[in-house]
């Protein structure tokens, strides 16, 4: 009988001292990508030993590519060059990872192999046309289950053509899948966003020296380049910083030194709407680590005030409203957000997820079709169910910090995916936090 992981989360307590959270999850997948193709040994520090990360690791390795690690965040890559890999013996198990699917199928879509990609329960349902309608525009043949979900299977093709994509979402997988797929494609691949997002494929591909083109809102790139082995010193990831910055703002007393913070300005969303909201966050030592700016982030408890969330931070801030919404929880008054559809699609419906929990705590809090209403207030105890989504896990293990009574939470088994050890390291800053088998 398989047991589940349940966390239980004890009311109070204030968050105090020095944390440096894991590895950026999106640098370490993007880190294994690139340096399997390129030519030379990649070594990174600082990768993530979360299950998103490693089941992209598996799947380089499954391929051919002999990678040394990981051993304390440290991963050496014997890269394979652009056209080494060899194809798997079965399907590759991409587990819950968006981000290694979309990115694959790209990646993959133009080597001439026949390749299986499949996920777990939720990553099966999420929605992959999105990659596979324009990959299939420039070329690839991949087959989708009814609906247009995983498995994704890839089928050899001659050759690639490049396009112009003008994305109708603002969605980094899907642009960095383009471009993983315009390198093995004839011609020049470019692609419009409507909204800035993530640009941490465009900014790996410049440091592994391939020439990619940046003009407003559009990125360009030609096919038939190579690339060169580089190291990578990964940081701390934001979207883990989020919770801790979150709980110190609601938690009186708190005092948090966040070191080693990745603060790219198409990631750093949570860092604007929080200070909106009134929260007491300092920058400091700000530097640069291998292309990508890097702070540390002192975060003291404060009086939160509801407020409209702009627009425009929605895609900075895409993977922290779980904890957000805490936040608004929290806060003076209410908080709308809107033009956030996409919070629909993501490894749990986290719109509906969030407000069902927030519901349960006895929290004012209302869906909507892009958004939610959030009335602040106090929080109570109570059972929530994370739907097997670690970042609704960990929003309800930082509501805790401000609840009258005890949180239970279900289904956080998924919380590894991206944050291993996270309730020994928030224990270890002051939440009451403890993970059983049930
Ligand atoms: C990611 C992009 C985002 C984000 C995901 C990681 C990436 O997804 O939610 O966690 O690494 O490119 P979308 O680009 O689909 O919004």
């Amino acid at each position: 009988m398989s047991r589940k992981v349940q966390f239980l989360a004890s009311p109070g307590g204030r968050l105090q001292g020095v944390v440096r959270v894991p590895g950026d999850k999106s640098i370490s997948h993007r880190s294994i990508m690139l340096g399997s193709l390129a030519e030379g040994i990649t070594r990174v520090s600082g990768f993530l030993e979360g299950e998103d990360s490693l089941a992209t690791l598996r799947a380089f390795r499954a391929m051919g590519v002999e990678i040394d690690g990981p051993q304390d965040g440290r991963v050496t890559i014997r890269g394979v060059g652009m056209s080494g890999l060899k194809a798997p013996g079965g399907p590759l198990d991409l587990g819950n990872s968006g981000t290694s699917m979309r990115l694959m199928s790209g990646l993959l879509a133009g080597q001439g192999l026949d390749v299986t990609l499949v996920g777990d329960r939720s990553l099966s349902g999420r929605p992959m046309k999105r990659v596979t309608e324009p990959l299939a525009t420039m070329g690839a043949q991949i087959e989708t289950a009814e609906g247009g979900t995983a498995p994704l299977h890839i089928r050899p093709v001659a050759g690639l053509e490049g396009m112009h994509y003008e994305m109708p979402i603002a969605s980094a997988q899907v642009k960095s899948c383009l471009l993983l797929a315009g390198m093995y494609a004839k011609g020049e691949t470019c692609v419009t966003e409507p909204a800035p997002t993530r640009d941490h494929t465009e900014r790996m591909l410049q440091g592994f020296g391939y020439e990619v083109r940046r003009a407003g809102n559009r990125v360009c790139l030609r096919g038939g380049g190579s690339l060169q082995a580089c190291d990578i010193d990964v940081p701390a990831d934001i979207s883990s910083a989020a919770f801790f910055l979150v709980g110190a703002s609601i938690a009186p007393g708190s005092d948090l030194l966040l070191e080693h913070v990745g603060m790219n300005p198409t990631r750093d969303g949570v860092i604007n709407i929080l200070r909106l909201m009134g929260a007491d966050i300092e920058v400091s030592n700000a530097r640069e680590v291998g292309g990508e700016p890097v702070a540390d982030l002192r975060v003291r408890s404060a009086p939160l005030k509801g407020i409209r969330i702009p627009q425009n931070q929605v895609p900075l801030a895409i993977d922290e409203f779980p904890v957000l919404f805490i936040a608004a929880a929290c806060a003076q008054g209410e908080t709308v957000l809107t033009g956030a559809e996409e919070l629909r699609v993501k490894e749990s419906d986290r719109i509906q997820v969030m407000a069902d929990g927030l519901g349960a705590l006895g929290v004012d809090a209302r869906p909507t079709a892009d958004g939610i209403l959030i009335r602040g207030g106090g929080i109570g105890g109570g059972r929530v169910d994370s739907h097997g989504d670690h970042r609704t896990a960990m929003a309800f293990s930082m509501a805790a910090l401000r609840a009258s009574g005890d949180i239970v939470i279900d289904d956080c088994a998924n919380v590894d995916t991206s944050f291993p050890r996270f309730v020994e390291l928030a224990s270890r800053v002051g939440s009451q936090l403890v993970s059983r088998h049930v």
